[in-house]
């Protein structure tokens, strides 16, 4: 890719994936994306864990009741938390994050998607952020907004249309 908007045209999100692993370059290089994302008053108050044993991955995937089994498949999940205590923006800082990351592992020609975790519920309607803290000993004060599944795509899905652009929700000087 050789422009940002050429990236974010093609950009798509993957549920499948081959079993081929990320190189070590790869997984670096998507997590210092996350690791580069503005934050509110750059406090930082993201945290990710970075997955990829394959256990794991299947108990993750099964953390809500619908939408998250691309998890299972996935060669790297990247749980994205926030410590609440620190901001009241750490949905937006951590949304932030997420989107980089994935920007990132589109560049290097890699499939993700981003599940989501907060205000989810799994079996017996947990909440699907208990389920994640309860598998990767993540502390309560840590909001887990979304686990992002990556892997090498094993799925192909046609880049947004330009013609569809969809230039009604844009609103010129005032809402009309
Ligand atoms: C906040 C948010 C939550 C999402 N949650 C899920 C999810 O739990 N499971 C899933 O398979 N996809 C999830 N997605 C992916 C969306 O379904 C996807 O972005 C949307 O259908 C548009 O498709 P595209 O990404 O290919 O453009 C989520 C995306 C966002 C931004």
């Amino acid at each position: 890719m050789n422009n940002l908007h050429n990236l974010l045209i093609h950009r798509r999100s993957i549920r499948k994936y081959t079993d081929q692993p990320l190189s070590p370059d790869s997984v670096k290089l998507i997590l210092e994306a996350g690791l580069l994302a503005p934050s509110s008053k750059r406090c930082t108050p993201w945290e990710f864990i970075a997955v990829e044993d394959k256990e794991v991955l299947a108990r993750l995937a099964a953390c809500k009741t619908a939408g998250a089994k691309p998890i299972e498949g996935a060669a790297l999940a990247i749980v994205v938390t926030a410590d609440m205590t620190l901001t009241d923006t750490w949905v937006e800082d951590a949304s932030i994050a997420a989107i980089l990351m994935q920007l990132q592992a589109a560049d290097l020609g890699l499939g993700s998607c981003w599940i989501q975790v907060r205000n989810r519920f799994g079996a017996n309607d947990e909440p699907a952020e208990d389920i994640v803290r309860e598998i990767l000993g993540i502390p309560e004060t840590m909001g887990v907004l979304c686990i992002l599944s990556i892997g090498h795509k094993d799925e192909e899905r046609k880049p947004f249309n330009e013609e569809k652009m969809m230039w009604e929700k844009v609103h010129i000087g005032k809402w009309e």
